[in-house]
């Protein structure tokens, strides 16, 4: 059981205390090894005790360390407790460490780590993570696809901690783009095109509309006259934008399988039509509308009332905008999945309209806004393929590719491979996921393929070379998981160390839960990698007598599947060889 440590010390730092262990869980924390050098194994930061009220805030903070180091004894378990100027560290019996991390856990191999007490005190339930969300007819662009990565690393995270998750995909699939788009269909689309190659073809349309509108009045008039029509639900009009819309997510799911994502709802903007006008009637009754000297209908959001910030929920039109339609969306989607917690995941220019959409929820006396949350992410510049500009999901993944299969050209395992394409795809893919979640996902990036591939280095190919190798020597030894393993043979520091780093685990996946921030994980699986190549050159299993080798093994196995397992939630499937 990885937690067994710090559940340890938590109930003696309780029973000391006189409080529950629970509250001393999350505030242990796995010392981050450095190097090889020796180090504790985890440590308590006395202010943390303060704030929660557990020891008094007004104390000397240096006499509450030293006074709670020495009534706390070592046994059998902890072999060192020292204090350190407001810290206390602890050691934990190093063939104890050995015996509990190395414990065979059977068909749970997957589990280790994810069933750890630290996470009872997390909210499970169920999420509804949105992400990904196209536009229909427009680009896939950079931001499209950080969010997809994103969503799809919080989906996959939440599943493992045990949550329900919801996958939803809320596609631009309403507005006057699609007045544009019908209207403009019968001069510059062609039903033959648009079978073969539906989102080259769309996005073409949509250009050449938009083009000539802008000198076309009757084309202008035209869209405005198909979009009422599709708003009138008028039957060819809806046939002819069903058809945009299927096609379109037809040609997605297959996209998305290719990066490893699935969605179990494709909802979007037109699903809440309607609803959204009956929004604005629900904020008309509760009193909450105004209508602006422009004639628009809108919500005060301003603290005093005085309209210095607000939001437009209706056109002078009477139709109704983007944030109405959200409006509409989260109240349907509370009603249809009672959701315990709804993450929404785009880039950060949308942040002030989530920031107010949840305000107006609030406002609307929905309390559950509350556990709706926004993760924003920063820019991703320069994301370019050989024949130029981004405009579609599949020319990065197709790039990726290529690329990786050229690196991967001048191997000699490459040719050994069954699917050398299917290979470089997956390692591709992981190159652009590790570059993406490397950072705070605030922050904008450069986008540069040459750095993103590069075996060397803190990459996703570098995650899956780690991972392809344990995996070799796996398959060349004898499965190892039911033996038991001689503690003491297997205390040299650098094993040691790859213990300690998987002691922190449970932690990362803790810390990740908390602010979504993908850093954690990524910044932990690159460094096991690291060690697990020192390992390779300073615990060699060939050649070393039998006990010694299957402790290695063992060790090498436990490894090979907390890394598998991180860059699963991650949404980057291992490669066994590449
Ligand atoms: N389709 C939007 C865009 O491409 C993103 C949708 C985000 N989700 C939402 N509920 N508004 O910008």
């Amino acid at each position: 059981m990885a937690c067994f440590f710090r559940r340890a010390i938590a109930e003696k730092l309780g029973r000391t205390l006189h409080e529950s262990e629970d509250v001393f869980m999350p505030a242990l924390s796995a010392v981050p090894v450095f190097r090889k050098q020796e180090t504790a194994d985890f440590k308590l930061p006395i202010s943390t005790l303060r704030t929660r009220r557990i020891l008094p805030s007004d104390g000397d903070i240096q006499l509450q360390t030293d006074r709670l180091a020495s009534q706390l004894k070592p046994d059998s378990v902890v072999e060192a407790i020292s204090a350190l100027p407001g810290v206390i560290t602890f050691t934990v019996n190093r063939k104890l460490l050995v015996q509990k991390m190395l414990e065979p856990t059977g068909r749970q191999e997957e589990e280790f780590g994810l069933n750890s007490k630290l996470f009872d005190t997390l909210n499970r339930g169920t999420s509804l993570v949105e992400f990904s969300s196209p536009n229909i007819a427009k680009k896939f662009h950079a931001g499209h696809l950080r969010s997809t990565f994103i969503g799809n690393f919080i989906a996959n995270l939440k599943h493992s901690l045990g949550n329900r998750v919801i996958r939803m995909n809320y596609l631009g699939d309403w507005g006057m783009q699609f007045g544009l788009l019908g209207a403009g269909f019968g001069k510059f689309g062609c039903q033959q095109k648009l079978k073969q190659n539906p989102l080259q073809h769309l996005f073409e349309v949509y250009v050449e509309v938009n083009k000539e509108a802008e000198h076309n009045e009757e084309m202008k008039l035209a869209a405005k006259d198909f979009f009422k029509q599709l708003e009138q639900h008028e039957s060819e009009a809806v046939s002819l934008w069903q058809q945009f819309r299927e096609i379109t997510v037809h040609e997605y799911e297959h996209i998305y399988k290719r990066l490893g994502v699935h969605f179990d709802i494709y909802s979007g903007e037109s699903q809440h039509q309607d609803q959204a006008q009956k929004v604005v009637q629900q904020l008309q009754t509760q009193g909450l509308l105004k209508t602006s000297e422009k004639g628009t209908g809108v919500v005060d959001l301003s603290p005093d009332g005085d309209m210095s910030s607000f939001c437009t929920v209706l056109r002078s039109d009477g139709t109704t905008l983007y944030i109405t339609r959200d409006i509409a969306a989260a109240i349907d989607r509370k009603r249809k999945y009672h959701f315990d917690e709804m993450i929404y995941v785009t880039d950060k220019s949308q942040a002030n309209h989530f920031d107010q959409l949840f305000q107006i929820l609030l406002s609307m006396d929905h309390a559950w806004a509350d556990r709706c949350r926004h993760v924003p992410f920063g820019l991703v510049q320069g994301m370019k393929t050989r024949t130029g500009e981004v405009v579609f999901l599949e020319d990065v993944l197709d790039e990726a590719r290529t690329r990786m299969l050229n690196n991967m050209s001048q191997s000699k395992t490459t040719k050994e491979m069954d699917d050398p394409e299917d290979t470089a795809e997956k390692v591709g893919i992981s190159a652009l996921i590790v570059q993406d979640f490397k950072g705070p996902l605030q922050s904008d990036y450069k986008f540069d393929w040459d750095r993103i591939l590069q075996t060397q280095g803190d990459t996703g190919v570098f995650l899956q070379y780690t991972h392809a190798r344990l995996s070799s020597l796996m398959r060349r030894n004898e499965a190892v998981d039911g033996a038991a393993v001689e503690p003491a043979l297997l205390l040299e520091q650098t094993g040691i160390t790859i213990l300690q780093h998987l002691l922190r685990y449970d932690e990362v996946l803790y810390q990740s839960a908390q602010d979504l921030q993908p850093k954690h994980l990524v910044n932990f699986l690159l460094k096991l990698s690291h060690l697990i190549a020192s390992a390779h050159r300073e615990l060699p299993v060939k050649g070393s007598a039998p006990g010694v080798a299957q402790a290695r093994l063992r060790l090498f196995s436990r490894a090979h599947s907390v890394l598998a397992n991180g860059m699963r939630i991650l949404g980057i499937t291992p490669v066994d060889r590449m």
